[in-house]
């Protein structure tokens, strides 16, 4: 793999390394029931820097991970968006998940899906994955709407239960969403 850039700039969006100035905006989300709303639970702020702490790491070891995102122009940090090897075990793993999360304030504006193309094309040029993957809770329909508007196909037969929540927690069912380089590559 190729070692990754500073930052994947787009129209509006711009991804980079995390700064400690984001940890403050990160953990005021990670406290937010709205931004939460599909996670256990909301995050208290050690919580929220071990998250980025984590993020770091990953960077650390495979030079790509959730990179903070910026509009220029507008904010400093409104978020995460990006890619990191998806931490549990399932049938599709080991694979690379694209991920995002947003501030509350920074959704309706078509962020995350611009974030995540920029994500995706480094994925598949740079980083040359055969495939990226997404998932989340089947009742996210604001999350899947992402990965549908990027591209990204649910198979029914691929619907599994987060091996973290328990039997019957209201978000434990999940719908996977892949992409492969090939499928990404023919859409041009
Ligand atoms: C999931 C999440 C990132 C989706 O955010 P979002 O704002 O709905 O998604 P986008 O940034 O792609 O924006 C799309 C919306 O912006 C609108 N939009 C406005 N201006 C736009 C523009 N210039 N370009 C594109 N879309 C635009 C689109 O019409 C769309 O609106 P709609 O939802 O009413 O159809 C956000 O809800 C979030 O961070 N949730 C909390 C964390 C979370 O659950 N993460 C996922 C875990 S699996």
């Amino acid at each position: 793999m190729t070692s990754a850039p500073e930052t994947l700039s787009g129209d509006r969006v711009r991804l980079r390394r995390w700064r400690d100035e984001d940890r403050a905006p990160f953990a005021a989300m990670n406290a937010d029931p709205r931004v939460m709303e599909f996670f256990p639970r909301t995050l208290e702020r050690t919580e929220s820097d071990a998250l980025v702490d984590r993020i770091e790491a990953h960077f650390g070891r495979y030079d790509f991970g959730l990179w903070a995102v910026e509009v220029p122009g507008v904010a400093p940090f409104i978020g995460f968006t990006g890619l990191h090897f998806a931490q549990f075990s399932a049938p599709f793993t080991p694979c690379v998940e694209i991920g995002w999360r947003l501030a509350y304030g920074y959704w309706g504006y078509g962020y995350a899906t611009e974030a995540a193309r920029l994500a995706l094309a480094h994925g598949f040029s740079a980083l040359a994955l055969a495939e990226i993957v997404s998932f989340t809770s089947v009742t996210h329909l604001r999350s899947r709407a992402v990965m549908e508007r990027l591209g990204m196909r649910r198979d029914p037969a691929d619907d599994f239960d987060r091996p973290a929540l328990p039997e019957g927690h209201p978000l434990r069912r999940h719908v996977l969403y892949r992409l492969d380089a090939g499928s990404y590559g023919a859409k041009g």
